[in-house]
């Protein structure tokens, strides 16, 4: 009985309908708003892909000017938040202070208990802006040293680099890091985007749904993977030691952090760019280590249990080679997916009902009350 209604994981449910995007596992291809992502990812920027995601459509010219114009004027943090930053613990994880720095750029919003959509889209663009100045302020006030304000020359992926190591990054970074936030933007009802809809749902704001959201995010199962699995590349550490190092994992029944997904069971359909863009990179920077690791393991992991890598996988050594410290990976991830999230909540919000599902209650029933002193001691 427990079977037929229960469905562990949600795994197969149905639990909304969204305009924003499809996932199609069986034709290994996802799509934002009726474009297929392969299409958008060769051809346009982050930004037209964010414009998408909130608008419902491509912008013209003048509207991605003035799209970008105000994403930029957003950039900056309150100074106060700044002071706050300063004052956290340095040594924690970077998702914790964004997901706490996140809570109190909320009260900075003069939007924050405005719910209609163009106060929801302000502010899903304040968040979009600010996200990468947090993510890159937390890290240097980690690390001792100067905050760099945000360069309103440079879009959001070039701005990310430098507001990070204080240079102008080069073109083919700059290139390779938006196809990765729009990779990342969206990906309709995984664990972090259903989290900020059921926040969304019980009319809730759009940073406290975002909050959840970066909650969600942050584990290893689900946005924390990309961390992980830069962890296990380096503990393979040498392409001739990756066979045995995957055979060896799999004995030992480890988990292997960017493969497997719920939704793709044979190609997940962002793997694809970020492989060929990844090899790119590699190949400018002299350096196809990694990626000669990641085909080993791709390659021993599919023969051995029939399993294929998801988009994290390959996004890991990509950064690595960018220099992007570890530990901002998922907070990188983060700061695209953010769109899909505040996209999301602006969707549930039109067509809101609260999500209530029934538990089936497994636990004893009919106990007698002992009072205090009568129960027996642990
Ligand atoms: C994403 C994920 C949670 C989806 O899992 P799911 O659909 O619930 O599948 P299950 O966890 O039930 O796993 C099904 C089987 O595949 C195995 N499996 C799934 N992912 C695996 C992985 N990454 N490494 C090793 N085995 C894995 C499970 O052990 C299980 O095997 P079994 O049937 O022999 O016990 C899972 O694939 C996973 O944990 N991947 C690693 C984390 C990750 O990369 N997350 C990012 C997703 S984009």
């Amino acid at each position: 009985m427990t079977e037929s209604i229960v469905k562990p994981g949600l795994e197969g449910v149905f639990a909304g309908e969204t305009s924003i995007c499809a996932v199609r596992p069986e034709e290994g291809k996802l799509i934002y708003r009726g474009y297929d992502l392969h299409l958008l990812a060769e051809a346009v920027s982050f930004e037209e892909v964010a414009y998408l995601l909130l608008y419902h459509k491509l912008p013209n010219q003048s509207e991605l000017e003035s799209f970008d114009q105000q994403l930029k004027s957003y950039r900056d943090l309150p100074p106060a938040l700044l002071e706050t930053l300063r004052s956290l613990p340095s040594h924690g994880p970077a998702m914790d202070t964004l997901r706490a720095a996140t809570t109190i750029l909320a009260l900075y919003d003069p939007d924050l208990e405005d719910d209609s959509p163009e106060a929801n889209l302000r502010k899903s663009m304040r968040l979009l802006a600010r996200l990468t100045t947090l993510v890159t302020a937390q890290h240097r006030i980690s690390q001792g040293i100067e905050v760099i304000s945000p360069n309103p020359k440079l879009n959001h992926a070039a701005n990310f680099l430098y507001m990070l190591r204080g240079n102008s990054p080069e073109e083919l970074e700059v290139r390779v890091l938006d196809i990765t936030f729009i990779l990342y933007a969206e990906h309709e009802f995984n664990a972090s985007t259903f989290t900020a809809r059921v926040v969304a749902s019980t009319l809730s704001d759009l940073y406290g749904a975002v909050t959840g959201a970066l909650a969600a995010l942050k584990g290893p199962l689900h946005g924390g993977a990309n961390e992980k699995a830069m962890e296990v590349l380096l503990e393979i550490g040498d392409p001739d030691h990756a066979e045995a190092w995957v055979l060896n994992a799999l004995k030992e029944k480890r988990r292997i952090m960017g493969f497997g997904h719920r939704i793709y069971k044979k190609v997940d359909s962002r793997v694809e760019l970020a492989k060929k863009w990844g090899k790119k990179l590699a190949e400018k920077e002299k350096n196809t280590r990694w990626h000669e690791i990641c085909t080993i393991v791709e390659d021993v992991i599919r023969r051995e249990k029939n399993l294929f890598p998801n988009v994290d996988f390959y996004t890991a050594p990509l950064y690595y080679l960018m220099g992007i410290p570890i530990k901002l990976y998922t907070p990188l991830f983060a700061c695209s997916r953010v769109v899909g999230w505040s996209a999301h909540v602006i969707e549930q919000k039109q067509k809101n009902r609260l999500f209530r599902p029934n538990s089936l209650y497994i636990g004893p029933e009919g106990l007698d009350y002992l009072p205090l002193a009568k129960r027996n001691p642990p």
